[in-house]
């Protein structure tokens, strides 16, 4: 069955090897007849949970008014969530970290989206990717979602690093199993 696909790209470069990846994930998603929305984070301005509370009080309703108001739609309206993140000091980005903060918004948590995904990319080689994948996994465990699957491609620097690369295929056969 079909399904909504939500893809936060959480690379603040335009074109870089986080979007080519998801790009990748996107095709494959998209053979089968799903929808996706794909948001580049690194157009929206969304700030850090304030841990006001304001929400508990408010039927769940953030107190800040920015570009996080584009995302809870989508969200509403997703049933899988993908994150796509470079790796930034050893996790995401913090444009996907205000996001996921914002979720707490949601505090009961009782969310469509049930199936989520990690694609993410860094410069260096080794176990560069555990301490996001760490952090990835339990995020997911709390929030009750499936991890269908995640995609890692290291030693990617510059622009357009990860062109060629067989993680791309990857993220791609990822997409096209989501159904
Ligand atoms: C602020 C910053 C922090 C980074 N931290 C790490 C890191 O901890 N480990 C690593 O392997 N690469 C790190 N990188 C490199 C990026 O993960 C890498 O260049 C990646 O390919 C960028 O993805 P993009 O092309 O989508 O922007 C960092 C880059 C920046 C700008």
């Amino acid at each position: 069955m079909p399904m909504n696909i939500l893809v936060l790209v959480g690379s603040p470069r335009a074109s870089g090897n986080t979007e080519i990846l998801a790009d990748a994930f996107i095709k494959g998603a998209m053979k089968n007849g799903n929808s996706v929305d794909k948001v580049n984070l690194r157009k929206l301005k969304i700030d850090g949970c304030l841990g006001c509370r304001y929400c508990i009080a408010h039927e769940s309703k953030c107190v800040l008014r920015d570009d996080m108001d584009q995302i809870y739609p989508l969200i509403d309206n997703a049933d899988m969530i993908v994150f796509a993140t470079p790796v930034y000091f050893y996790t995401m980005s913090a444009q996907i970290k205000a996001v996921i903060d914002r979720l707490y918004a949601k505090h009961n948590f009782d969310f469509k989206i049930n199936k989520c995904a990690l694609l993410a990319v860094a410069a260096d080689d080794g176990d560069v990717f555990e301490p996001l994948i760490s952090t990835y996994e339990h995020i997911v465990s709390y929030l009750k979602w499936e991890n269908v699957g995640m995609v890692t491609a290291n030693c990617v620097s510059n622009k357009g690093d990860i062109l060629g690369r067989d993680e791309l295929k990857l993220a791609e056969q990822l997409g096209e199993s989501i159904s």
